[in-house]
């Protein structure tokens, strides 16, 4: 399967005790194209300097190569305006930003959110902390058995108490892609605030958050083809200006007297001290690089791929697959298995061997392992610059497993 895109990605030519690289860790961060590091560099090469406050030539430079990328970024969501596009360290930051800003702005004793049972614990813990804080309580949607939302659980835990509804758009450990058309609009219809966290949605599938009409937007940079370090919320407007800022400090003042300030407008008021300009340019060239294969070939390329491991998956006696095991558009390409009898980490380990990354563990979702039963779980994930002879020779390999750990077979 020749792949036109893996020229672009000079960490693929590695090799790892003598072998290729087989890169499958893909939903932990993705690998980056020489675009994207060409452009951090001429950054750092060419532009950088404290942006916003030199009043010289080169800091111009810097602040206006820092709020191109803001633009790039807001027309890559579909947003309105620029200034809705707030840059953050990562997926984390940004929930983290909208519990304690928004959260602890609107929520009672007795007040819902609701989460799924598939969350990250990033959008868990901030929840859980605001909860705490606020006589919250957190509810989940749980799931059946191929790993999507339960319908009844989508109909009934949606309620008028419920103030925000806080889920992924594709998780982390199953793939499974939410209904989130149906999750918004259900929670709309009780006044609900939803939050969607696309980490692992919008690095393989378009977001459009006026279609959507979705409150708030969360992702990391770096799991689509950007530095690690730079990351986005997107929130309407009307909500960003009503929410007091998170962190405080630098450049997010209007005015400062000895007891008292005033903060500065939108999206300054939610980035206090030196920006990540290098980063922030280097998810422009991302974005610009999905914009130029266009998300269809992405897509095509990762179903296909999914479709195929699924398939040598399943032909294995010993390998349990957790989620959805059917390539039916209702999943993504991270597929979380286990081979019988055997600790993921050992797995993981045996593979590392023959050149192939994957992750082996609690994927950040312990709360998931719980409803899975399981302590751990080996996972694999696809990006577009993934072939189907990796996968060959990730079967091959994942075939020793058993036999390499003395049971025979
Ligand atoms: N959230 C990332 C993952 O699922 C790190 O691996």
């Amino acid at each position: 399967m020749y792949n036109q895109f893996r020229k672009d990605f000079p960490i693929l030519n590695s090799t790892f005790h003598g072998k290729p690289l087989i890169y499958l860790d893909n939903a932990a961060t993705s690998q980056k194209p020489n675009s994207v590091l060409k452009a951090e560099g001429e950054y750092y090469q060419k532009h950088n300097a404290n942006p916003y406050r030199g009043l010289y030539e080169l800091s111009v430079e810097a602040t206006d190569a820092y709020e191109r990328a803001r633009k790039v970024a807001a027309e890559f969501i579909h947003a309105d305006n620029p200034s809705e596009v707030i840059f953050t360290k990562n997926t984390t930051e940004a929930l983290n930003l909208i519990a304690y800003s928004y959260g602890r702005s609107v929520l009672n004793s007795g007040d819902e959110i609701v989460l799924s049972i598939s969350e990250h614990h990033s959008n868990i813990i901030p929840w859980q902390q605001a909860a705490k804080e606020k006589g919250a309580v957190l509810t989940y949607l749980y799931l059946n058995e191929e790993g999507h939302i339960l319908e009844e659980d989508l109909e009934k835990k949606i309620t008028e108490n419920t103030k925000i509804v806080s889920v992924a758009h594709v998780s982390n450990v199953l793939g499974t892609i939410h209904p989130i058309e149906k999750i918004i609009q259900k929670a709309h219809s009780v006044g609900a605030v939803v939050v969607l966290d696309t980490a692992q949605g919008i690095p393989h599938y378009p977001v459009d958050v006026k279609q959507l009409d979705v409150d708030f937007l969360v992702f990391s940079g770096h799991k689509m083809l950007a530095p690690m370090g730079i990351g986005v919320l997107y929130g309407k407007e009307k909500l960003l200006n009503a929410m007091p800022p998170f962190l405080t400090g630098g450049e997010m003042i209007e005015y400062v007297s000895e007891q008292v300030a005033t903060f500065a407008p939108l999206p300054h008021k939610f980035e206090a001290g030196t920006p990540n300009v290098g980063g922030a340019v280097g998810l422009a060239a991302a974005m610009e690089y999905i914009n130029q294969i266009g998300y269809e070939t992405i897509q095509k390329t990762e179903e296909e791929l999914t479709g195929y491991a699924l398939e040598e998956l399943n032909k294995l006696w010993d390998i349990t697959i957790y989620g959805d095991k059917a390539n039916n558009g209702k999943r993504s390409g991270v597929i979380s298995f286990n081979v019988d009898g055997i600790h993921p980490h050992d797995t993981a380990s045996i593979l590392d061997g023959d050149g192939i990354a994957i992750r082996a563990g609690h994927h950040c979702a312990q709360p998931l392992m719980k409803y899975l039963k399981v302590p751990a779980t080996c996972r694999i994930s696809f990006y577009f610059y993934n072939t189907k002879e990796e996968i060959d020779l990730f079967i091959q390999s994942l075939k020793k497993v058993r036999r390499w750990l003395g049971y025979g077979n």
